[in-house]
This record gives C-alpha cells, structure tokens and sequence, in this order.
C-alpha cells in the first residue's frame, strides 16, 4: 500500500491526529471515523475553485447521499456550501440541521408528492424535475399551495462514462432524467416555460460517479451549452444556470488514477468558456455536486479481528467483526480499498488474505487478494476511504446495529453519529 498514513512511535495509525487503536477501544468496533480537517478542506478547495475558474458565478452543493448526517450538513453550511438532497429523508435532515433551504437542490426520478410538496413549503431553492410529467404536478401543486417552484431539468446528455454501470447515469438507456436526443428534453423545456407556476431557472446534468479522467465531464458540460444555445434559438430564453452534477472519481486503490482535481476544474471551465463564446451565450451560473470527492478519503473504517481460517493451498479468511452491513460496497460493486491494521501500522505486509464480514452470506467480503501483515484476534484492521457510500448505504442484514461515527479533528475526538443498540433494533418491532 503506498498511501500518505501517519502513525505514532508505538506504530498505531493516527486518524486526525487520534490514535485509531485508542479509539477503537473507547467506541468500540466496527467505528467509522471521519477526518473533519480532511472534508473541511475538500469542501474548501472545491469553494475556492468556484471563484478561481468561474469568477465565483457558482454554488457547490454538497452531494449527502455520500454521507448525510446533521453534523456534515452543519459543515457543509459552515463551508458556505449547497447541498444536494434526494428524498424526503435527506431533506428532513438538513432541514433539521438547520440548513438553508434556499442553498438545497432537490434530486429523484421518482420523488412522491409527499416529498415535493414538503420542500416547496419549505423553500428548497432548485429542484430537478426528473420528467415532463413532474414538471406538470410541480406547477399543478405550486398552483395550489400558492407560489412558484423554482426548477432546474434534468438532461440526459447520452454520454457514456467508463465507470461502474450501476453507477453511470448519462447514457440514453438510464431511469434518470430527459432525454436529449429523442426531443424529450426539448418539449420538458418548452412545457416549463409555458407553465405558470414554475420558474425554470436552468439546466442539470449527472454522469456517473467515480470518473477518473475529464474528458466525459468536458463532452457533458460541451453537450449541455450546445443545448441551452439551441433552447434560445428556438424560444428566445437564455438559461442562466447549469448544473453538472457529480461524479469525480477518488484513489480507493492503487489501479485508480484520478486525474489532478485543480487540472479537471481548469478543463471543464475552460470548455464551458469556450463552447459559451463559440455559440454566443454567457457562462452560466454553475452548480456542482461532489459527493465521493469531499468525504470518502476521510473517512476509515476501523473493526477487530476475529477468526482467521486457513485453507491450504486455497486461501486464508480473515473475519472482522462487521460486514456488508456497514460496508456493502464490495458485495455491490466489488470495490477495491486499502487495508492495513491499526495497531501494526509500520509492519510490512507479509501474507495475502481474504478480509471477510460476519454476515451470514458467503460474498459478504470487504476484499480479496489483500496484503497484510499476518493477523490474527484482536488486531485492529483499518479500511481507507470508506467515509462516501458506506455509513450512508448500511443496513440492518442480520440484525447487526449500525455503529457509530466519529469525528476527529486536531487529536480530538467526539461523537456525530450515534451507534446503534440492540434495543434501538426492536423499537419498531410490535
Ligand atoms: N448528483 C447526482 C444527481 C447524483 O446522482 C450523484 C450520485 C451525485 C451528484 C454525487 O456523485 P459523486 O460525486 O459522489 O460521485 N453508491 C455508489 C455511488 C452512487 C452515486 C449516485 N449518485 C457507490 O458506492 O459507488
């Protein structure tokens, strides 16, 4: 593993300047931990682009289905942030956190009335209107609460991005959005400008995630200035805002290769620039939605060895106390992550192993082919990168509690996630 870690003169990882070890005997494990330095400063460095490359014209907004919890909502705001929420439950949350409903774009290809009605009421800034047929019953439902929802159409640009294909989204064949080449998006965007009762303000755009070069985000972001020049030709109205979504790519593993962020901000700038010149329109007002980029390299998860089998000649299993439960990422998409244990950080890796979960489910794995130092009960094994899609996609499979999340900061540590406890697993249990 050749990833930038520090460890202390015992050996132990240090996470935010905390000693993991420590830190898995006070919380307990499975512990995820987050790196309020290291989210503060993805956060930072993604604001400060906004004003280096769009002369400021622009809002990041926080993707929180990477990890949504009040406190990174609290965080998000603190950084002067917007946030992306994609259901009811995620808009509770921030509301709850106390955040700024007008700074919240509200995404889903299938949101319930339920949930659309509660964020016109509560003020939500933008939401994505998904179909045509959203963009009838948002203007049917402002009509009737009396004000006017403020919209941004989601495009599917028919870029196909090379990532995962359950995480690529802008391809034709997708469940998101309108499609551009069948004319879907055209007649959404007359339809919303014809409508009273919303307010269609611009344009939105997602590709996929974990993209690792800028080419497809140059091609969308090309693709969409091409279609804002095109809806001024044809009605006459200059979008003002376009949003592109998320989706840049992280370092999990040694084979991925993000390209250098300041480098992928410079290029799609620079061809939203050129394609706005080239077709004689304004830059428009730019949204953003990193999710995977601002939290999931701080993020670790740290668990306790138990059983370790060996199979001769076949492979050697080493199983943690926690599982897809906490971590469905490998069973999903056979992500790859960097493992090293806590309390022997500085030992070199001397054995190829198995990590695997405690879940009844012979895929349940965090990974395969893993380098460490031979391990046994007891030692304290670290997962890198697991702050993005990992506290946010567990789940109760087995009846194992979700555990608990922890900020570090400056050798501080403190709470921001409760863990479960058993009798929290009963409570709605009759
Ligand atoms: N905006 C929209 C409309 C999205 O659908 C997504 C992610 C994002 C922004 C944030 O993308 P990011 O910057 O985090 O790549 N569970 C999968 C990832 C699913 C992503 C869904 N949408 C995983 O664990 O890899």
């Amino acid at each position: 593993m050749d990833r930038k870690i520090e460890v202390s003169q015992e050996g132990h990882l240090l996470l935010g300047g905390c000693d993991a070890v420590k830190l898995a005997k006070q919380y307990g494990t499975p512990l995820y931990v987050m790196d309020e330095t290291a989210v503060r400063e993805a956060m930072r460095a993604y604001r400060q682009s906004i004003e280096e490359f769009y002369g400021g014209r622009g809002l990041i907004c926080y993707a929180s289905k990477a990890f949504a919890c009040k406190e990174i909502y609290r965080i998000a705001d603190e950084e002067g942030l917007g946030a992306d929420v994609v259901s009811g439950g995620e808009l509770y949350t921030a509301l709850k956190a106390g955040f700024p409903a007008e700074k919240l774009v509200f995404h889903g290809n299938n949101k319930t009335d339920a949930e659309l009605k509660m964020a016109l009421e509560n003020g939500v800034g933008r939401i994505v209107a998904d179909s045509i047929e959203e963009v009838e019953g948002l203007s049917a439902l402002a009509a009737e609460l009396g004000c006017e929802a403020p919209i941004l159409l989601r495009v599917t640009p028919g870029i196909d991005a090379h990532t995962h294909e359950f995480i690529r989204t802008g391809q034709i064949d997708s469940k998101f959005g309108l499609t551009l080449e069948t004319g879907e998006a055209m007649e959404g965007v007359k339809k919303a400008l014809a409508l009273p009762s919303v307010r269609l303000l611009g344009l939105h755009c997602h590709i996929g995630s974990q993209i690792m070069d800028a080419a497809p985000f140059i091609h969308a972001g090309e693709v969409m200035m091409g279609f804002i020049a095109e809806i001024k030709a044809q009605t006459g109205v200059t979008l003002a805002e376009l949003n592109l979504g998320g989706g840049f790519g992280i370092r999990y593993h040694e084979g991925d290769d993000p390209i250098a962020y300041a480098a992928y901000m410079a290029e799609v700038s620079e061809a939203i620039r050129k394609t706005a010149d080239a077709k004689g329109i304004p830059t428009p007002f730019i949204l953003m939605e990193p999710g995977r980029s601002i939290v999931g390299e701080a993020g670790t998860t740290l668990y306790t060895v138990g059983r370790r089998k060996e199979i001769p000649g076949v492979r050697t299993y080493i199983s943690v106390d926690g599982g897809m439960s906490d971590n469905p990422r490998y069973i999903l998409y056979q992500a790859k992550y960097d493992f090293l244990l806590a309390n022997r950080a500085a030992d070199r890796a001397d054995e190829t192993v198995t990590v695997a979960g405690k879940c009844c489910e012979s895929g349940d794995l965090l990974g395969e082919g893993v380098s460490l130092p031979h391990a046994g009960p007891g030692d304290i094994l670290a997962v890198c990168c697991t702050g993005a899609y990992n506290y946010s996609m567990a789940s109760n499979y087995n009846r194992n509690p979700i555990p608990p999340v922890v900020m570090v900061r400056d050798g501080e540590s403190r709470v921001i996630v409760k863990g479960q406890r058993y009798e929290d697993l009963i409570q709605y249990d009759v």
